[in-house]
């Protein structure tokens, strides 16, 4: 048990939509093990990215307990939740969400800019990371100038430049090309072990789910091992 990054017990959550309430997720149960990956699918509107916002802290469950790094995340205060989301994690989106004015060196090391680390530092580990996801060639490029696959690689190397415990990935490779989809999954599983983190990812591409370590089905409120 000591090994556990980040859990989920209970978790209920819903939605109000006028007078509607939507109940998204219903008695969550999850942990995920340092250096653990986990695929979590499901059929889109199923709870994934509502899931993955509340085992962040980027959201509030209605009930239940959230626990990273066996802090419960229900008693700290936004700022808190804050400091320990930017100590422990990194996140990958669907959408790269670079910025397009900046290089992909400036990128990737602008996490570790806002945290105040000196620039030249920040400089030489962007672009450290940034080899080891192959774009030793491309850091001067800007978001504009890079094809989809670079720009989810770029997005790969700013959420490991702070060395996070766990990485959450939502739906990271759905708006790639299946070649593309192949090569950026198999990049994030290789740098995570790598990296010794831990990996969330979520994905409705049940062949890619396959190489995670473990695969859980949202489904109807609930997750389930499968
Ligand atoms: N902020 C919100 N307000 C209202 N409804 C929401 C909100 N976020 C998500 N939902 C609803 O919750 C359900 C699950 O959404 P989501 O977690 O995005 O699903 P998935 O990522 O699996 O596609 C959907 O029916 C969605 O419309
Ligand atoms: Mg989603």
């Amino acid at each position: 048990m000591s090994n556990i990054l980040i859990a989920a017990q209970n978790i209920r959550k819903s939605f109000n939509d006028g007078d509607l309430s939507v109940d998204v997720l219903k008695g969550i149960e999850f942990s995920i093990q340092k250096n653990q990956s986990i695929a979590i699918i499901g059929t889109s509107g199923s709870g994934k990215s509502t899931l993955l916002h509340l085992l962040a802290g980027l959201d509030i469950p209605d009930s239940g307990s959230i626990f990273i790094n066996k802090k419960s995340i229900n008693e700290l205060n936004n700022e808190e939740r804050g400091q320990l989301r930017n100590e422990y994690l990194g996140f990958i989106y669907q959408f790269h969400h670079l910025l397009p004015e900046f290089t992909a060196k400036e990128n990737v090391a602008m996490p570790l800019l806002i945290r105040r680390c000196a620039k030249r530092a920040a400089y030489e580990k962007a672009e450290v990371i940034l080899s080891e996801v192959g774009l030793s060639e491309r850091m001067t490029h800007k978001p504009g100038e890079l094809s989809g696959g670079e720009r989810q690689r770029t997005a790969i190397a700013r959420a490991l430049v702070t060395n996070p415990s766990c990485i959450l990935a939502d739906e990271p490779t759905g708006n790639l090309d299946e070649k593309s989809a192949n090569e950026v999954f198999e990049l994030i599983l290789e740098l995570n072990q790598n990296h010794n983190s831990s990996l969330i990812m979520v994905t409705h591409n049940v062949e890619l789910s396959k190489r995670a370590d473990k695969i859980c089905e949202l489904r109807d409120g609930v997750l389930i091992d499968k």
